[in-house]
């Protein structure tokens, strides 16, 4: 009796130091968030805090790994490495899902949205919603919007009417709405990834692009942009993004948390935006390497004329009902 007391007892230590060990051995979750932008930006603090939050709730459970500055993937990539399993989490800007879905286009419409707010509401309302859906026929989910914010033209001269822009050569993300935008005032896009653009403005091989403060201010552009105009003509907004494969299939109390601490991140980029946004133009305008021109509304209303055609052109690609429904989030 004693003897298979203790054969009960040896076979339990057994099966519970094997349990033990294939579970250590499976190690914790490792989510991998790639991004392309510095770590001082919106997007490079939401990640930082994304990681800090999930590591302090689910400790040993899962580990994110932060790659900033296009380490991992660019942009281009991001989605199909994410489709294979190579990286879980990404949030690229919402003028990159082309290859994946049209109704996203809407946000690279010149001037749209009036400013952040307008933005907010409309992301936040049933179209805004319905859109971050529309990528799951391709493997992928939508798990939030994060904001940049508005877009600024910076140039190898000034730019105070769409005129000046005849026959200049633009960066632009890979967007054709983008391509559509600066055909419309003479200018010659170039779709190119973000990691190419400080050297291509520094070569003089592109003579200007258009970007956010943030992003002008942490890759150093306004260094070899003399001109920068502010004329917030467009949005740079991310939709943080993961593969429904790896999604589905986490447990589910750690998706519930995985996801809390996501929505924490993301309220915290958000509000860090605009307060980014604002810092890192008045360090730019200190700098004095870059001039920072504001347009009189005369000169704003013929850059609006100019760009504003561009909106029909897509309008059967997005749907009206969207446009519409930006519209009215302005007021
Ligand atoms: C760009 O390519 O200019 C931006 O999408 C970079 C970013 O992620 O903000």
């Amino acid at each position: 009796m004693k003897k298979a007391k203790i054969l009960f007892l040896s076979l339990l230590v057994m099966v519970l130091s094997l349990a033990f060990a294939s579970a250590s051995l499976a190690g914790p979750i490792v989510i991998k968030f790639s991004h392309v932008v510095a770590e001082k930006t919106p997007k490079g603090q939401m990640a930082i805090k994304f990681k800090e939050l999930v590591e302090k709730r689910l400790p040993g459970k899962v580990e994110v790994e932060v790659f900033p500055n296009s380490q991992l993937f660019g942009d281009n990539k991001v989605l199909e490495a994410m489709l294979l399993g190579d990286v879980q989490l990404a949030a690229p800007s919402l003028s990159k899902f082309k290859k994946y879905t049209k109704v996203l286009q809407l946000y690279d419409l010149p001037f749209l949205f009036k400013d952040m707010d307008a933005v907010g509401r409309f992301q936040q309302g049933p179209f805004g919603q319905k859109m971050l859906h529309s990528l799951e026929s391709k493997g992928l989910l939508g798990l939030g919007y994060l904001h940049n914010g508005l877009k600024q033209l910076s140039c190898n001269s000034p730019l105070r009417v769409p005129a000046d822009c005849k026959n200049k050569k633009f960066r632009i993300m890979s967007s054709d709405v983008l391509a559509a935008q600066f055909e419309a005032v003479g200018a010659m896009p170039l779709k190119k990834p973000f990691s190419e653009v400080f050297t291509l403005l520094q070569t003089k091989a592109i003579d200007g692009q258009e970007n956010t403060w943030t992003n002008i201010y942490s890759k150093k552009f306004y260094e070899v942009q003399p001109y920068i105009t502010e004329s917030n003509h467009g949005l740079l907004d991310y939709m943080v993004v993961t593969s429904a494969q790896f999604w589905k299939g986490l447990p589910a109390d750690i998706r519930a948390e995985v996801k809390k601490c996501l929505d924490e991140a993301i309220a915290y980029g958000n509000e860090l935006s605009a307060k980014m946004a604002i810092a890192d133009k008045e360090k730019i305008i200190a700098s004095k390497r870059s001039k920072v021109i504001t347009l009189t509304p005369e000169e704003r209303e013929q850059w609006v004329k100019a760009m504003k055609p561009v909106w029909k052109k897509f309008e059967n690609q997005i749907g009206k009902e969207y446009i519409d429904a930006a519209i009215a989030a302005n007021k």
